[in-house]
């Protein structure tokens, strides 16, 4: 499929970021991805689309427009705006960024519902839901809170306990309460529509066998299948920011009905403005590709639901659906707290959009396990191979051709074989790049950057520029170093294009693979200025403050000792007598193969000696604790844990993570005190 003389047809797209709320780190790797691999595509001179558009629709984005005191629509224009530039200025190159509340959307939803209404694959009966009598709507699962049936926890959301972990219905909750109005929601019944997605398992089976499926999806559906596919309620009862379904005065398509609808419809916009041919792309029988580049937490909708949709209504299904993993940052989970909830435009004020392009790149594959974002790491590989390897062989060797040979390249080459190297590795890494193995394609360039270094220093102009008698070859060698590297930035440019584009205005010629054959010589070249600037890590510093920061001025965090959980209920005096908490010593503390958070204690908690596992890895090394004092629970029932027996509990306090500390009690309490 990838010969380069067969021109394909692509239609490419990233998920349609929901319209309440900033773009951020985690965001902007799904849309990196997706872009390097258009701009690949673009490179091979395949005819290929990238369509975006906002998720406007939904209760949240209905609700947090009334807490604004504006119209959805308002807010939705506004967010758009701020992530139009975010986009641009992170070279997001979408062909056309639209927004699933259009026109487009509207009549391409309702033809779609009536294509299935049509085939019978709609169902309509009647369900029991919550519904808050002040505000007068039906309540989404996450806008109920309540007591845990199960475990008696308080302040539960409406779908499953934080506690205990119990799933259950939001009408299982005791005292129910509504997020919105604070009232006691009561039960209504209301007629939903129902799309029939059992009705085409068939259908998904044999899609799922027909591409190169991710396995991870694949097995992710394989057990969906196991469980038994539901019929998908696709109604939302007024009031609710969408569109009115056809025909059902008062209900409204559920927010993930059009959603996928809205890549059609952003292409559709496009088509209307370029006069491209909408059906070549979207008709049953079509012979273009398209493909869904998504997080993995949205992959039941673009796996079930949308094929169904599609083929229901006769349209053509996605050639493929390619899930990514979650952005972590330093080895966590985004977080406020620590700074790493980091913003779009927080990082661009900091610091270069293609770090971070290049950053992701170097670590982006094909599957779906999570990238973690280590800000030091980050540093360290721009700075080392951005920085020392790649721009180095240019600015080693610019000068010399500047200076001494009025900037005109020489008309020999000096080391052919080198050269054949690098322009062999082109199949290789056209291949990485097509099948997103985009961390080998990186690995390969820049194992062809150390090259050219090593030819480099083995042929050191700086020294063959002192005699006269080796001017030519002063001359040749530095010729033959912007000549690799030429074909070095061709292979980066659709992760770099900012950095490729003044690297073209530099070598006065444009970067395109297939002009990774030909050779420069005799060609006159521009001056050479400062590609790109190293990482400050002093900025990166800053910027992690500014994301704390920007986190404060938007809702003042409480501080001090009640700052991250509400008091828990009163209890007893006896209640209380019932923890036996005991000095303990740390006699022995260890890594535990395999786990990720936990550290194995032997403690001695006054003649008696404990194992006790506690999840405290990120925050201590083992080595740091031993022959501390600190406090357990030493009545807590003997729980089996993977890993062995774990009889107690350190106590420690903090959000957890690296911020989590354990009591340390003063020299003089020995082990097997009791605490009270
Ligand atoms: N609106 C839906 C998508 C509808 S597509 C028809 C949605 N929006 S979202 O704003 O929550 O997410 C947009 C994309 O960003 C999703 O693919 C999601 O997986 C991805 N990511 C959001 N946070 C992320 C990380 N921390 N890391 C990587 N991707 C993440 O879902
Ligand atoms: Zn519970």
């Amino acid at each position: 499929m990838s010969t380069a003389n067969s021109k394909r047809k692509i239609l490419v797209t990233s998920a349609l970021p929901y319209a309440n709320g900033s773009l951020h780190l985690g965001h902007l790797m799904e849309y990196i991805q997706t872009d390097i691999w258009y701009r690949f595509q673009k490179a091979q001179g395949n005819e290929c689309y990238y369509v975006c558009a906002d998720d406007a629709h939904g209760t949240p984005i209905m609700l947090k427009a009334q807490e604004q005191g504006i119209k959805p629509e308002e807010m939705v224009a506004k967010v758009r705006e701020e992530r139009i530039v975010d986009f641009a200025d992170f070279f997001i190159e979408f062909d056309n960024y639209h927004s699933t509340h259009s026109d487009e959307n509207q009549e391409l939803a309702s033809l779609i519902y009536n294509k299935l209404n049509d085939a019978g694959f709609i169902a309509k009966r009647s369900i029991s839901q919550l519904f808050d009598p002040e505000k007068q709507m039906f309540l989404p699962d996450r806008f109920v809170k309540g007591t845990c049936p199960k475990c008696k926890a308080d302040d539960q959301n409406g779908d499953n306990c934080d506690k205990c972990g119990a799933t259950y219905t939001p009408t299982d909750l005791l005292n129910p309460k509504s997020v919105i109005s604070g009232a006691t929601p009561v039960l209504r019944d209301s007629e939903h529509y129902f799309f029939d997605l059992p009705k085409f398992e068939p259908m998904l089976k044999e899609w799922l066998h027909s591409g190169s499926i991710q396995t991870e999806m694949a097995n992710k559906l394989a057990e969906w299948f196991e469980q038994g596919l539901q019929q998908w309620d696709i109604s939302r009862d007024a009031p609710y920011f969408g569109f009115e379904i056809p025909n059902a005065p008062g209900k409204y398509f559920y927010v993930w009905l059009d959603a996928p609808i809205g890549y059609m419809a952003s292409f559709k916009n496009l088509c209307d403005k370029q006069g491209i041919n909408f059906d070549e792309f979207w008709s049953a029988d079509s012979d273009a590709e398209l493909y869904h580049f998504i997080g993995k937490d949205i992959i039941y909708f673009h796996s079930l639901f949308w094929p169904a949709m599609l083929e229901g209504a006769n349209f053509r299904k996605p050639t493929n659906v390619f899930a990514h993993g979650f952005v972590t940052v330093n080895g966590e989970k985004m977080s406020k707290s620590r700074g790493t909830f980091i913003k779009a435009r927080t990082y661009l004020d900091h610091l270069n959009p293609e770090y971070l392009r290049y950053y992701f790149a170097s670590k982006l594959n094909s599957g779906i396990t999570d990238l973690d974002l280590n800000l030091d790491d980050f540093g360290q590989k721009v700075n080392s191979d951005l920085i020392g390897k790649v721009v180095n062989i240019a600015s080693r060797c610019a000068g010399f051709i500047k200076k001494r040979f009025d900037s005109k390249l020489s008309s020999n080459i000096d080391a052919p074989e080198l050269l054949a190297d690098f322009q062999n590795a082109k199949a290789s890494i056209a291949q990485s790049f097509e099948q997103r193995e985009f961390a080998k394609a990186v690995r390969d360039i820049m194992a062809l950057a150390d090259k050219a270094n090593k030819y480099i220093d083995d042929k050191a102009p700086w020294v063959s520029a002192k005699d006269e008698n080796l001017q030519q070859q002063t001359h040749d060698v530095c010729s033959m170093g912007i000549h690799l590297f030429r074909i070095l930035m061709t292979y980066l440019k659709p992760v770099l294009p900012g950095m490729a584009k003044e690297v073209e205005a530099f070598l006065n010629t444009e970067l395109t693979w297939h002009s990774i054959d030909d050779t420069l010589v005799d060609h006159d070249i521009n001056k050479f200025k400062a590609l790109m600037q190293r990482v400050d890590m002093e900025k990166v510093e800053k910027m992690v403050e500014d994301s704390k920061e920007s986190l404060a001025a938007a809702a003042p965090a409480p501080t001090g000792p009640l700052a991250d959980e509400p008091l828990a209920d009163e209890i007893e005096f006896g209640d209380f007598a019932k923890v036996d908490l005991r000095i303990a010593k740390i006699i022995k503390a260890e890594h535990v193969e395999g786990a990720e958070k936990l550290l194995k204690f032997q403690l001695d908690i006054g003649g008696e000696t404990r194992q006790i596992f506690s999840g405290i890895k990120a925050a201590y090394s083992p080595e740091d604790l031993e022959g501390k004092l600190t406090v357990v629970v030493a009545n807590l029932k003997p729980r089996k844990m993977r890993f062995g027996m774990s009889e107690g509990m350190i106590l420690a306090a903090g959000p957890g993570g690296k911020d989590l500390w354990i009591l340390e009690p003063h020299e003089g309490a020995q082990p097997g005190m009791r605490v009270m």
